[in-house]
């Protein structure tokens, strides 16, 4: 299997309506966030992806790194302009929902779960993170860039990561085509996309069934302080926050920054 992205036979492939049609493919690119980011408003349409086998400066929530073996996984950014900004944070969840989906359609014999607000899981190791963007041109929305890094063929991962993290080969002993499973990502997306965007309640309960720790009593971290009341997780609303019971009976909404889930 080549160490490079296969572009050409990815687009002859590639069996979506609008998202990824402009696929752009680059060897090696800063951070295709950042890319995206800096592309002027005329040059860039809603449903364009960009790919690369190897970004230099890979970036994660909080200006965290995110590092990745070159041609071993995926790294792409993708562009959407919705009409408005409202629930952009369940467009996120979504797109970690079709993560899942796709992973557990592997029929691997171990839970795969969305980790508040942006990771997906893959039995308590991290397996895919997504970075969402925002252009503004004034006050208006002008394109929305949501970036994914999924570990695919990586063998091996440094030990000092802050959350231990796993690929599909770690945990199957076998290699995957990357164009194959992007083909199949995007499909999935495009039609969340389509339900999202007619805030459809199918979508929401799909995304919470796959939230860790849904329907449990959960610690959380607001603002970065662990509370010492124990929470009920109720999913998400339509504006993607995060809805919780307190032990008075009362529901709280949170956004999507603002808090962390503590599972055990
Ligand atoms: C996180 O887990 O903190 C989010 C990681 C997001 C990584 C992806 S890789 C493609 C895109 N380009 C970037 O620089 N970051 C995102």
């Amino acid at each position: 299997m080549s160490i490079f992205f296969d572009s050409s036979g990815f687009v002859g492939h590639l069996s979506t309506q609008w998202l990824g049609q402009d696929f752009r493919y680059y060897e090696q690119i800063e951070s295709t966030n950042r890319f995206v980011k800096e592309l002027k408003a005329d040059s860039v349409e809603h449903g364009t992806v960009v790919l690369a086998d190897n970004q230099t400066q890979g970036r994660g929530q909080y200006q965290r790194e995110w590092e990745t073996v070159p041609g071993q996984n995926l790294t792409f950014s993708m562009v959407f302009k919705p009409q408005e900004i409202m629930g952009i944070h369940a467009l996120t969840l979504a797109c970690a929902l079709c993560i899942v989906e796709m992973v557990d359609h592997l029929e691997f014999n171990a839970p795969v779960s969305i980790k508040w607000p942006n990771d997906v899981m893959f039995d308590g190791k991290k397996m895919a993170g997504l970075l969402t963007e925002n252009v503004f041109i004034g006050n208006k929305l002008e394109r929305l860039i949501l970036g994914i890094g999924i570990n695919i063929n990586q063998g091996k991962f440094s030990s000092n990561l802050r959350n231990p993290a796993t690929s599909l080969r770690l945990e199957s002993g076998k290699r995957y085509s990357r164009e194959r499973l992007l083909n199949e990502l995007l499909r999935r997306i495009e039609f969340k996309y389509h339900l999202w965007s007619r805030r459809q309640p199918i979508l929401y309960r799909q995304i919470n069934r796959k939230i860790k720790g849904y329907g449990h009593w959960v610690k959380l971290k607001v603002d970065g302080k662990l509370q010492e009341d124990r929470y009920k997780l109720l999913g998400i609303n339509e504006n993607g926050e995060l809805l919780l019971l307190n032990k008075e009976g009362g529901i709280e909404s949170f956004s999507y920054e603002q808090i962390r889930i503590v599972t055990n």
